[in-house]
């Protein structure tokens, strides 16, 4: 099997992701002037959930439609997976037929499988470990906002998930530094930590992580899979909430993203993501150009508009 798969941020260089902003730019500036561009006429994209979405779903089967394809959604419960059948015989079925899939699964290891089998490209929609789709969007806000972020400082607030892991991906990819502050128990995974090393540094107050921060960023305190952890994650992070005296530690333009869904009152205050530095819409909007860059690339390969 020799398709290209987007599993993890790191499965492409610096340089496929300058041009994929590049394009995300190209595309969304088409989109905003109301003209159609569908190179994937006649394509197809599958997406699998396994677990629930707002951002990612709608972005993919609305761009997967604006490119000129289609988009399969289809729920675990619906399919024959919830049945029991090998993750390795839905890729081998589902590729014959598709173009490019989509997965939103637990374990990486899972969507490691379900790539090895498949004949098309296999985007990552959000693993335990990963979410690539997300800070490609991220970065390409911090982008359009600020320009190059090579250099700058990001401050991770909250717990060690698959946001954070990606960012530190990013941070090694695209040389720039993340302060992480997590609460004891709820650190980075050491390996991925590992591999990520000299890109990113750990601080027990998340003031001091925030301290001359380009951009703040937190997430959820309790991930989906993880809800049996809810009570004893709201102690663990009641002091990690970002508000406004937080933000005054960071640059006076730091930029404020959250991935969403929120919880104003949890890991934010309202005045934070309402407030003048938050860019979280432009985030959210950004999934869908984004993402369409990403089904371009991955389908046709570079192209030369
Ligand atoms: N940020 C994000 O991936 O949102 P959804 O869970 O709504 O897709
Ligand atoms: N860390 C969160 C992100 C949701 C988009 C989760 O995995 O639930």
């Amino acid at each position: 099997m020799t398709a290209k798969h987007f599993l993890q941020l790191k499965d492409f260089s610096a340089g496929e992701l300058g041009y994929l902003f590049d394009r995300t730019r190209w595309i969304k500036e088409r989109f905003k002037r109301y003209e159609a561009y569908q190179p994937l006429r006649d394509r197809t994209l599958a997406m699998v959930f396994e677990k629930a979405s707002t951002r990612t779903r709608v972005a993919f089967e609305a761009g997967m439609n604006q490119l000129g394809g289609i988009a399969i959604n289809l729920n675990r419960g619906d399919t024959q997976l919830s049945r029991g059948e090998p993750i390795e015989d839905v890729a081998r079925v589902i590729s014959r037929m598709v173009d490019v899939v989509m997965i939103r699964t637990f374990e990486q290891s899972i969507i490691e499988r379900f790539a090895a089998h498949s004949r098309v490209p296999v985007i990552n929609g959000l693993t335990n470990e990963y979410h690539p789709c997300q800070i490609l969007a991220d970065i390409y806000t911090y982008v359009e906002h600020r320009g190059s972020i090579a250099g700058r400082t990001v401050a991770w607030v909250g717990d060690g998930n698959n946001v954070c892991n990606t960012w530190l991906e990013a941070a090694a990819i695209l040389g720039f530094t993340v302060h992480v502050a997590t609460p004891p128990g709820y650190e980075v995974n050491a390996q991925i930590g590992a591999a990520c090393r000299g890109h990113y540094q750990t601080y027990a107050d998340p003031m001091e992580a925030c301290h001359g921060a380009d951009l703040v960023t937190t997430d959820v305190w309790t991930s989906m899979g993880f809800e049996a952890e809810n009570a004893a994650r709201q102690r663990a992070f009641a002091d990690w909430m970002v508000d406004a005296d937080m933000m005054r530690q960071a640059k006076p333009d730091a930029l404020f993203m959250h991935c969403l869904p929120a919880h104003r009152g949890e890991e934010v205050a309202a005045e934070v993501i309402d407030g003048p530095q938050s860019v979280v819409w432009d985030e959210a909007e950004n999934r869908l150009h984004a993402q369409k860059a990403l089904l371009e690339y991955l389908v046709c390969g570079r192209v030369n508009p």
